[in-house]
């Protein structure tokens, strides 16, 4: 078994010890929600391996905070009647002292009936502001740890980040189109206190504007940097850099901010995780498909067991239903199989 020291490191956020750096980042997995919106028992089963199989910090999928006519299949978070769904799954993914946020998120233009963010009303743009307080407040309710607000990605904070040209504070300058973002994580944390860990994704195709927004989210009293642009790559990589080019933005992010940041990126095995932290990169390593064919990735590496690997078909990715994945069919095909055995060995 190798060496793990950095990724076996307990790390402190907002007065909570997470107990190792190995987080499971925000998967939304489209097959399993129904137009409702709420959580069911294979949400709970899915999170629930997570936090048994040993990750120290486990981000729930992206939900939404609004509710459109167009769902897209995702848990919602926009009224009280998601609540009770919220607590059971609060209570799965915080099992075996893991550390839970859920990632919150509008999809943007994409649902909404605005076709551009300077068509918002302002009526509208405060509504949609405060739906993500009042959804924060609901994970805060049901028992989770936290909040991660998804700005990247394409997604609606991302998009005003990246386009808004309103004429009302909320758009234009750098600054201004930086304002939702940072606003939302002070008022998040005013009607949430303080322990309440607010983090966020976000990512710029620009390597410096990225390093302004990780130092606007810090100011604004965020508490964890999750660097990530999504599919895109970045550019001003160098060529030698030996990781996901992800990596590489979370590497320049993580030397110019004191808060912990999050780096993901095709992080397989546990020997590459702990050499990224080690080297610097970032202080928590996201392995995202690896738990997909590995829910037990942490306690795995931490007992030196035996991997399955992502093959990168991306039958997983997106709007395609993520039971397609090969390893983790042939997986289940096998715990079944070992089941039906051990059930046998019972009988005798
Ligand atoms: C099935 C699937 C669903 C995803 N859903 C989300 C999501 O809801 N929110 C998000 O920020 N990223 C999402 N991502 C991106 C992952 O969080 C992660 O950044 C990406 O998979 C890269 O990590 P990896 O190479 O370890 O898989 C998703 C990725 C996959 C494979």
């Amino acid at each position: 078994m190798s060496d793990l020291t950095h990724l076996s490191a307990p790390i402190r956020v907002c007065q909570k010890e997470i107990k190792n750096r190995i987080v499971v980042p925000a998967m939304a997995d489209f097959g399993m929600t129904g137009p409702d919106g709420l959580v069911n028992q294979r949400h709970i089963e899915r999170y629930g391996a997570y936090a048994r199989g040993g990750a120290g910090l486990i981000i729930i999928e992206a939900c939404a905070v609004t509710k459109f006519p167009e769902t897209r299949g995702t848990i919602g978070l926009y009224s009280d009647e998601c609540l009770p769904g919220l607590e059971k799954l609060a209570r799965a993914a915080t099992e075996n002292n893991a550390v839970s946020l859920v990632q919150i998120m509008d999809t943007g233009l994409s649902v909404m009936p605005e076709n551009s963010i300077e068509e918002i009303s302002r009526e509208k743009f405060r509504q949609y502001r405060g739906d993500f307080v009042s959804a924060a407040l609901r994970c805060k309710k049901a028992g989770f740890d936290g909040v991660e607000l998804h700005a990247a990605h394409g997604m609606y904070l991302d998009q005003v980040i990246e386009t808004s040209r309103r004429g009302d504070g909320y758009g234009g300058s750098f600054t201004d189109r930086l304002r939702l973002l940072t606003e939302l994580i002070e008022e998040i944390k005013a009607v949430c206190g303080h322990e309440f860990i607010v983090s966020v994704r976000f990512g710029s195709s620009d390597l410096g504007e990225l390093v302004k927004i990780a130092k606007a989210i810090e100011m604004a009293g965020g508490d964890i940097l999750d660097v990530s642009t999504g599919m895109f790559s970045y550019g001003g990589i160098p060529a030698d850099f030996p990781y996901d080019g992800k990596l590489y933005a979370a590497s320049l992010v993580k030397r110019n901010s004191r808060l912990p940041v999050i780096g993901v990126g095709k992080i397989q095995t546990g020997i590459q995780a702990e050499e990224i932290l080690d080297q610097g990169i970032a202080d928590m390593a996201a392995v995202g498909r690896g738990h997909l064919c590995n829910p037990d990735w942490a306690s795995r590496i931490f007992s030196g067991e035996k991997l399955e690997l992502c093959r990168e078909c991306r039958t997983c990715m997106w709007y395609i239903d993520g039971r397609k994945c090969p390893v983790a069919r042939a997986r289940k095909q096998a715990e079944g199989k070992k089941q039906d055995q051990d059930l046998l060995i019972g009988g005798c």
